[in-house]
């Protein structure tokens, strides 16, 4: 039976949330990932060292695998000092989240001011710790036209910091890729969801709130650019899945939450994806290598996972106490499977 072995697997952009939620959906990737980006952003957001490393143990202690590698990241806000940074870099903390005010979930504490005094001087401690600036960027314009509004910010900073290493997260619109070649300290990460869907997977027949998730999904035009990008595992490039669960009902209600939560199917799924194209020998860059490369990461174990072409389901929904998450294309049949 045909088969791929992936070695050390990272997933660079992650949600893992707290508590019940975090219990019930972090085995989804530490079972197979080597290692994940988490992100900041919860209902008590990672705003101080002491609140990284305390996140850090909580999700190691639900994680079934403890050789998991969470790279936890800072979220940037305006009361940010920079001995509270010098303190993360002390304690292995090397990734600093921005996100625009009220951009996405849970962003209410985020930089209302991208360039300001205070930021700027952050971006340069930043720097010279050897700080990655891990960015969501999207202005607060009209909803498809906001990552490339952003443009201009990514430019000023790369440009203003060149020893800065900047991550467009979720690269999302094809009008972004140029920055990748024009600035040498800017790279991304790609969502399988950006790279195979469009605006018509939310919109374009009935409403699908489980495809709903920021930055919006675009046109067809910028899912394939930025599947070719994926599927020539382009070295400023990797694989981050955004995967972010939210309860089924919060998904549903009016003003419903933004967020993919594909954990569950992204290994099958990208196997499936990369053969479809003839790809599957650039899988291994755009999992794995890139990531150590891009982020300079040498402590990883050894760490393997086999994925074989045979059928497998998604799991249709995740149950939790009070209420169900339901992963990307739940229920659906993949046709490689994990294992
Ligand atoms: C993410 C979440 O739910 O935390 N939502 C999303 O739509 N991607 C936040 C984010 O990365 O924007
Ligand atoms: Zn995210």
């Amino acid at each position: 039976m045909e088969s791929i072995t992936l070695h050390n697997p990272l997933d660079m952009h992650l949600h893992l949330r707290e508590g019940e939620m975090l219990k019930n959906t972090i085995d989804f990737t530490t079972s197979f990932f080597s290692g994940a980006v988490i992100m900041p952003n919860l209902s008590t957001p990672i705003i101080t060292t002491y609140l990284a490393l305390q996140y850090r143990d909580e999700i190691l202690q639900s994680s079934k695998d403890k050789s998991f590698l969470p790279l936890i990241t800072l979220y940037l806000t305006d009361s940010l000092e920079e001995e509270e940074l010098k303190n993360a870099k002390s304690n292995g903390i090397r990734i600093l989240k921005l996100y625009p005010k009220g951009a996405t979930t849970n962003s209410q504490n985020g930089l209302d001011t991208i360039l300001t005094p205070h930021t700027l001087k952050i971006f340069e401690i930043a720097q010279e710790l050897g700080f990655i600036l891990s960015i969501h960027g999207e202005s607060n314009g009209f909803c498809m036209e906001r990552e490339y509004e952003f443009k201009t910010i990514f430019a000023q900073i790369a440009q203003s910091f060149p020893k800065l290493k900047i991550i467009i997260e979720h690269m999302s619109d094809h009008r972004s890729i140029e920055l990748l070649e024009r600035y040498e300290n800017i790279y991304a990460t790609l969502t399988l969801h950006h790279i195979t869907m469009t605006l018509d997977d939310v919109i374009g027949g009935g409403l699908r709130p489980h495809h709903f998730c920021k930055p919006i999904l675009k046109t067809p035009k910028d899912r394939d650019m930025l599947l070719k990008l994926a599927l020539n595992a382009h070295p400023k490039v990797c694989f981050g899945s955004d995967s972010a669960p939210h309860l089924e009902k919060n998904k549903l209600k009016d003003n419903g939450a933004a967020g993919v939560f594909s954990a569950p199917m992204v290994l099958p799924a990208l196997c499936e994806l990369f053969e479809k194209y003839d790809k599957l020998h650039n899988l291994q860059a755009f999992i794995s290598n890139n990531a150590q490369t891009n982020y300079n990461i040498t402590h990883l174990g050894k760490k393997s996972i086999t994925l074989y072409k045979k059928h497998s389901s998604i799991p249709s929904q995740i149950k939790l106490i009070q209420n169900n998450i339901i992963p990307l294309n739940g229920g659906q049949m993949l046709g490689w499977a994990l294992g």
